[in-house]
């Protein structure tokens, strides 16, 4: 169903609605915006076929399967030997948690508050990383298992950031797990968050005995509950934060994408009551130059839809977003996190590889750390996030994630994933060019470093 064009502007700032997809700019703006801007008309047609794929990524797990397959799993007891499985049940008092707690803290350096994570670079390390193995998390989906799809090089998995003045704390999965003890962790967004999501979990749940630990998908939100910690950590799809015609969890393969940038409560009352909020939105937005934003709702049947500018939507949906933020979270309760946007690396020529493809060939990251690559990432929504973050009530933590990562063109899943539900045959395998996926990262891999500046933030607040 395609809805009848709109050409007439809601507000006379939505200027581009006035121009047809395509087509030459007229109007007045600058000229370097005209060159913005067909860099970005051309990154649209670079990026399409990717962002349409990912679109066909279903989350596919079934609830149950993950059980059946945890059978013979291997407790990970990541705090060193001699402390074995500790019943950490709600019975306990608070004294012997407090304890506990300040014994896991004891050999965990926590970082100044100030430092700026973000700035540092990417050292091998394969003695402290991966954080978990493939096949110790029970909870991986077969788009992320990179090693067990067939990917021969794991060097990936040994990278570790490097912040240029300070560390980042050791993970200690039982220290995490202190902090979420009878609390809930929600990461809300794109696949590029359930990305985040999967690894979060991994790095979680080793240390909660086998069957002790389940999946439940329901709608859009799928929950991963740790019961001896009686802690979930869960995944809520909401591509766009608003309301989308994208928002179904399964049946989202829409390339004629329209959002209502006003409307977020539908979705906003399932944030509710959370304790730690990860918000992020970006990969959906990038398949075209503008935006379709409803006339009207969903729900009353409209169709008709003006074309607005993306940075000029991005931002009216993060304001309302931020005004959800600031009724709805007491930041006594609640922290709030922001990820920035997670790069993709579509053209080897960004870091000068003219024999490669895609992101296929590459098994290091860029080294160089001089300056990030520049791999068509939009800075202006980048921009745009930084400030509303920074701008609000209610203290919003920026995780700075995008530069670091476009370092890592080495940790994709490329091939090595699954595609509209199946595992890629040998013969897609052999053809990146048409089949690698550059957007999504293995797992172990990049999501766990995101996560450790979110643990190093939950660890460090009392
Ligand atoms: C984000 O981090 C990069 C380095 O990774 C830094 O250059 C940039 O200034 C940071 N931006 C913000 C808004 O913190
Ligand atoms: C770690 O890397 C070093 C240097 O490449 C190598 O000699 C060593 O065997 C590696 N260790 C493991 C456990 O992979
Ligand atoms: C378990 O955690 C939930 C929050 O997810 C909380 O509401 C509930 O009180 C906790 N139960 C106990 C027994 O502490
Ligand atoms: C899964 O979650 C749904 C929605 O919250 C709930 O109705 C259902 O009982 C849960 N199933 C299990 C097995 O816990
Ligand atoms: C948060 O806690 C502080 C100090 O305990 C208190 O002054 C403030 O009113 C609280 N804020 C909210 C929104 O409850
Ligand atoms: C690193 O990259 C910068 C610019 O991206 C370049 O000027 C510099 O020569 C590079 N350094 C090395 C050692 O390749
Ligand atoms: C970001 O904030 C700065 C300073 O507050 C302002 O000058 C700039 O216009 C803002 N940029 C955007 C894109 O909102």
């Amino acid at each position: 169903m395609q809805p009848p064009r709109r050409k007439t502007p809601l507000f006379p700032s939505d200027t581009v609605a006035m121009k047809h997809f395509g087509g030459p700019k007229k109007g007045n703006n600058l000229p370097i915006f005209v060159v913005v801007f067909s860099i970005c008309l051309f990154g649209a047609f670079m990026y399409n076929e990717d962002v349409k794929s990912i679109a066909e990524f279903p989350f596919s797990r079934p609830g149950g399967k993950a059980q059946e397959e945890g059978t013979g799993l291997e407790q990970n007891d990541n705090t060193g030997p001699g402390r074995g499985v500790r019943l950490t049940g709600s019975d306990r008092s608070n004294e012997i948690i407090q304890e506990e707690e300040e014994d896991l803290l004891e050999d965990v350096e926590l970082p100044p508050e100030e430092c700026d994570f973000f700035n540092g670079e990417w050292v091998f390390d394969n003695v402290t990383h991966p954080l978990y193995k493939e096949d110790e998390c029970e909870f991986l989906t077969a788009q992320v298992t990179c090693l067990r799809n067939g990917r021969k090089d794991s060097l990936y998995q040994n990278w570790r950031w490097q912040p240029r003045d300070c560390s980042l704390p050791k993970f200690k999965a039982r220290l995490l797990l202190q902090k979420l003890r009878n609390k809930r962790l929600m990461f809300v967004g794109d696949s590029l968050n359930r990305n985040q999501w999967e690894s979060m979990v991994c790095m979680a749940q080793s240390v909660v005995r086998p069957g002790r630990k389940s999946l439940n998908k329901s709608g859009s939100l799928s929950v991963v509950r740790l019961e001896d910690y009686n802690a979930t950590v869960e995944f809520y799809w909401a591509p766009f934060l608003v309301e989308s015609n994208s928002d179904d969890p399964t049946m989202h393969s829409i390339l004629n994408r329209i959002i209502m940038p006003e409307s977020i409560e539908k979705h906003g009352q399932n944030w509710k009551g959370v304790d730690y909020l990860i918000f992020n939105t970006y990969i959906w937005w990038m398949n075209t130059a503008n935006m379709k934003v409803l006339r009207g709702s969903f729900d009353e049947g409209s169709t008709e839809y003006d074309e607005i500018e993306r940075p000029m939507a991005y931002g009216r949906v993060l304001r309302t977003w931020s005004k959800w933020v600031e009724e709805n979270i007491d930041p006594n309760r609640t922290q709030v996190f922001f990820s920035s946007m997670s790069p993709l690396h579509i053209k080897s020529l960004d870091w000068d590889n003219p024999d490669g493809i895609k992101c296929a060939k590459e098994t290091m990251p860029i080294l160089n750390t001089t300056t990030p690559p520049e791999v068509g990432t939009d800075r202006r929504l980048f921009v745009i996030a930084s400030n509303i973050t920074r701008s609000m009530k209610v203290p919003v933590y920026f995780n700075n994630i995008t530069a670091l990562s476009e370092f890592r063109k080495d940790a994709h899943t490329s091939v090595y994933t699954i595609r509209q539900g199946k595992m890629l045959t040998p013969e897609q395998q052999a053809d990146p060019a048409t089949y690698a996926d550059c957007i999504h990262w293995c797992l172990p891999g990049l999501p766990d470093t995101w996560n450790e500046f979110l643990y190093a933030r939950i660890v460090s607040r009392s």
